[in-house]
């Protein structure tokens, strides 16, 4: 604890910006980035002092109840995006740029960015893909806007996939992979995320970057880690892939607090004479 609240003290007030991160990635310090998709989570996380906060389209899932990313639209995501920023004052702000909004014509996409950055105010976009998405991520950087990539299991594609398990094991996907981080950072991406794929080709790929890159699922040698909030926080019960560690069990938590309320309205013993006028 004593060694957290140092550490958190060093630099806690400052903004993270893409130039910090790349500091970090010099002076080897790990970058710590969690979701988050509203106004009180975003205010509770930021000022725990994580360092980036993705408004991912992980709220698909999470939020909504859908079993994949693929539903959620451009509108909701700003919907979001705004949620997070009310409250963020430290945290750089990472937006998803949601599936069908930067994957076709390279105008469009960079339309749906400008969109995304004026209407919610946020710091960065990610958008998921390598070479097939080049032209789309040169003219959002030439817009001046922040990129953040997202290689390896891209759970927009994940129809063409089939499968949510580990990717880049074979050699060929694992040189394509490590291709389009270079291309990423060749275009301008001032960082990557990789997830699902082994530990030690994360580790080569984040040698070779000078960007930072930061892991779900791609082990210990990477710049930065990201868990999805819901299921660190363990509200998410049907979920435990090996890379998640919780870190709480508010499902049970939230639960024994429901019933005790319950149990305290039919006894009639809430509310009190103390908690009445
Ligand atoms: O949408 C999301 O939450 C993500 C993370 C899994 C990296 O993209």
């Amino acid at each position: 604890m004593e060694q957290q609240k140092g550490y958190l003290s060093s630099d806690n007030k400052r903004k993270v910006t893409t130039h910090r991160l790349l500091e970090m990635k010099q002076r080897g310090e790990k970058i710590s980035m969690l979701t988050a998709y509203d106004y009180s989570m975003a205010t509770v996380i930021d000022q725990a002092g994580i360092d980036v906060i993705l408004v991912g389209d992980s709220a698909s899932n999470v939020m909504v109840g859908n079993t994949t990313t693929l539903p959620i639209t451009v509108d909701q995501m700003i919907y979001h995006g705004k949620a997070v920023m009310n409250a963020v004052k430290r945290a750089m702000v990472v937006i998803d740029m949601p599936f069908g909004s930067y994957q076709g014509n390279p105008h469009e996409a960079v339309a749906n960015a400008v969109r995304i950055m004026k209407e919610t105010g946020a710091d960065c976009l990610k958008l998921e893909g390598g070479r097939e998405i080049t032209e789309s991520v040169k003219l959002i950087l030439s817009a001046g806007i922040p990129l953040m990539g997202h290689l390896g299991l891209m759970p927009q594609s994940i129809n063409k996939f089939g499968t949510y398990a580990v990717r880049a094991e074979e050699e060929a996907e694992a040189a394509r992979l490590l291709d389009d981080a270079c291309l990423l950072q060749e275009a301008g991406c001032c960082s990557v995320v990789l997830e699902k794929i082994p530990a030690q080709l994360a580790k080569k790929v984040s040698a070779q970057l000078v960007i930072p890159t930061i892991g779900i699922g791609a082990g210990p040698h990477v710049d930065g880690q990201v868990l999805v909030m819901h299921d660190m926080l363990g509200l998410n019960k049907g979920f435990s892939p090996r890379f998640l560690r919780r870190y709480a069990s508010l499902f049970d938590e939230i639960t024994a607090a429901v019933q005790q309320y319950i149990h305290d309205v039919k006894t009639a013993d809430f509310p009190s004479e103390k908690e009445s006028y």
